[in-house]
Order: structure tokens, then sequence, then C-alpha cells
């Protein structure tokens, strides 16, 4: 009997393993951003990474400061998203315009939560260069 019990824990811990191997996100974001959350990860995160995170991911990480408002618009990722670029296929036949929109609120409020260090003119972070 002992032995079954051992089995069963065994058997959950593999199915564990395997379904972390899916990207899946590990934030609860509120409701609002949760359609976003769910198509990212379902078309962008094989590549881009979980949380949108991309450590050692083939693509880049896009909570980065090299990706906020100011450096890279809406409009960019819509079109690179639609387009995309010599080393990422385009997403146009996985995504329609809605989700799209999603996808990019949701990366909004990701890197606004993200607590991104932004090199600025602020010498209030000079020390910590
Ligand atoms: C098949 C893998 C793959 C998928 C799927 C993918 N990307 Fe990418 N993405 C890449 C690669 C690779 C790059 C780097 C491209 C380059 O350096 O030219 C990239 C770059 C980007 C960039 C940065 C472009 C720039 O000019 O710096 C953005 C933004 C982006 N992807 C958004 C997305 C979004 C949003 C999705 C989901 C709708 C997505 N990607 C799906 C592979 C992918």
């Amino acid at each position: 009997m002992k032995q079954s019990k051992f089995f069963i824990i065994l058997t959950a811990i593999f199915l564990f393993l395997i379904s972390s191997c899916a990207p899946k996100p590990t934030k609860k974001v509120p409701i609002e951003f949760e359609a976003g959350q769910k198509y990212f990860h379902r078309v962008c995160a094989n590549c881009h990474g979980v949380d949108a995170l991309g450590k050692n991911t083939k693509a880049p990480g896009l909570i980065d400061p090299e990706y906020l408002p100011e450096n890279f618009s809406d409009e960019e990722f819509y079109q690179q998203i639609v387009e995309g670029s010599k080393k990422m296929p385009s997403q146009r036949n996985k995504v329609s315009d809605p989700e799209i929109k999603e996808i990019i609120k949701y990366l909004r409020y990701s890197q606004k939560i993200a607590d991104l260090v932004v090199e600025e003119d602020d010498p209030e972070n000079d020390d910590e260069e």
C-alpha cells in the first residue's frame, strides 16, 4: 500500500514538471489585463519568455527600459507583431487586432509594475551605477 502512494506522488511530480514546461504566466494580474496576458502566453511567450521577461530565450525580454512607451511606442509594437522583422516571423495569422491591443495593454501594465531602472539625469541614481 505504501508503494502505491509513493507512485501517486511520483506521478504528480512528473505531471507538474511536464506542465511547467509550457510558458505559463507566473504573475497574477488585475482582471482587465488577464486577456492580454493569456494571448501573450499563447502567442509570444515561446520566444519572449514567461511574463515577457525573456531571460535565456531566443527573443529579447520586453519588460525592459528599451521597450518603455517613450522608447518603443504602441504603434511600433503593433507593427512588429503584424509585420515581424528579420528574426521575428509576423504573427499576423496568430492574433487579431483586438487581441494585439490587449497584449500591448498587458505589456504596458507589466512594464509599469516592474520597477525598471531607467537611466536618467537623476543625481540620486548616481551612486547605483
Ligand atoms: C518565433 C519567435 C517569436 C514570436 C512567436 C514572437 N517574437 Fe517578438 N521577437 C522575436 C525575435 C527573435 C526578436 C528579435 C528581432 C530582431 O532582433 O530583429 C523579436 C523582437 C520583438 C520586439 C522588439 C523589436 C525591436 O525593434 O526591438 C518586440 C516588441 C516583439 N518582438 C514583440 C512580440 C510580441 C508582442 C509577440 C506576440 C504577439 C512576439 N513578439 C512574438 C521572436 C518572436
